[in-house]
């Protein structure tokens, strides 16, 4: 199985450097070797699949609405996002469950949603350190996981993505070790095992996120229950992520 690479852009490329990004790296991939997901902004959708038409590259949003349509003032609807090329989307990033509120119970909407129009959801789970050093790192992630995907199963060429991204090693220079990873990646396939049944978990990637980078991404790729890695610094710019892909190679 190809390794995955999803680069989140979050909000710190304008729409001139995602495209600028998107076609230096659409030079750079090549078909078959990865899945790199491209993941600007909304603003820069259009422009960014445009520039990577007939490449390697995939793209997704950073988010959702947990409807396709409907009075919801400054949402994006799922189905928009299909239109415009995306065939991912990123649910339930730390910064959005912390900075900006959103509860399980959005996050499982959203899922919903985006299985609906036939996006493949990027689920992110994770603990913050206060979870992790009063001992229920095992406990919060297994509730995400589970809460997430109530009511979900996968169907047909329908596929998830989960995301363990440690709220602590997000932008922090200091990344989970690999075995830490590694155990909660076997606890996540567990508990998508007990929701979606064993044949379901055939759908679902696992990926790493959190502070990866060149020097530790082989790493984090060998261990068991592992598919990909999501970046956040390490995917910003073209150089960052040919580094990162050369390290991958
Ligand atoms: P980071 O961000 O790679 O900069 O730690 C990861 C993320 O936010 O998904």
């Amino acid at each position: 199985m190809t390794p995955i690479i999803v680069a989140n852009w979050k909000m710190q490329l304008t729409d001139d450097d995602a495209i600028d990004v998107a076609r230096r790296l659409a030079e750079t991939v090549r078909h078959g070797e990865l899945t790199v997901v491209l993941c600007p902004p909304f603003t820069a959708l259009r422009a960014v699949a445009e520039g990577i038409r007939g490449s390697a590259l995939a793209l997704g949003a950073q988010d959702c609405a947990f409807a396709e349509r409907g009075a919801l003032t400054g949402e994006v609807s799922p189905a928009d996002l299909v239109h415009l090329g995306c065939r991912y989307v990123i649910l339930g990033h730390s910064e959005r469950r912390h900075e900006l509120g959103e509860t399980d119970a959005m996050v499982a909407r959203k899922v919903r949603a985006a299985l609906g129009v036939g996006l493949t959801p990027i689920l992110c789970v994770g603990e913050t350190a206060v979870d992790r050093d009063a001992g229920r790192r095992d406990a919060v992630v297994r509730t995400q996981v589970r809460a997430a995907l109530d009511g979900v199963a996968l169907v047909g060429t329908q596929e998830l993505y989960v995301a363990y991204e440690p709220v602590w090693a997000i932008g922090t220079g200091r990344a989970a070790s690999p075995a830490d990873a590694a155990a909660v990646h076997a606890l996540i396939h567990d508990a998508l095992a007990d929701a979606l049944g064993a044949s379901g978990t055939a759908h679902v990637r696992i990926l790493y996120g959190g502070s990866v980078d060149p020097a530790n991404v082989k790493e984090f790729l060998a261990q068991p229950h592992t598919d990909g890695v999501l970046v956040g610094t390490a995917g910003q710019t073209a150089a960052r992520l040919r580094n990162l892909i050369a390290a991958i190679a």
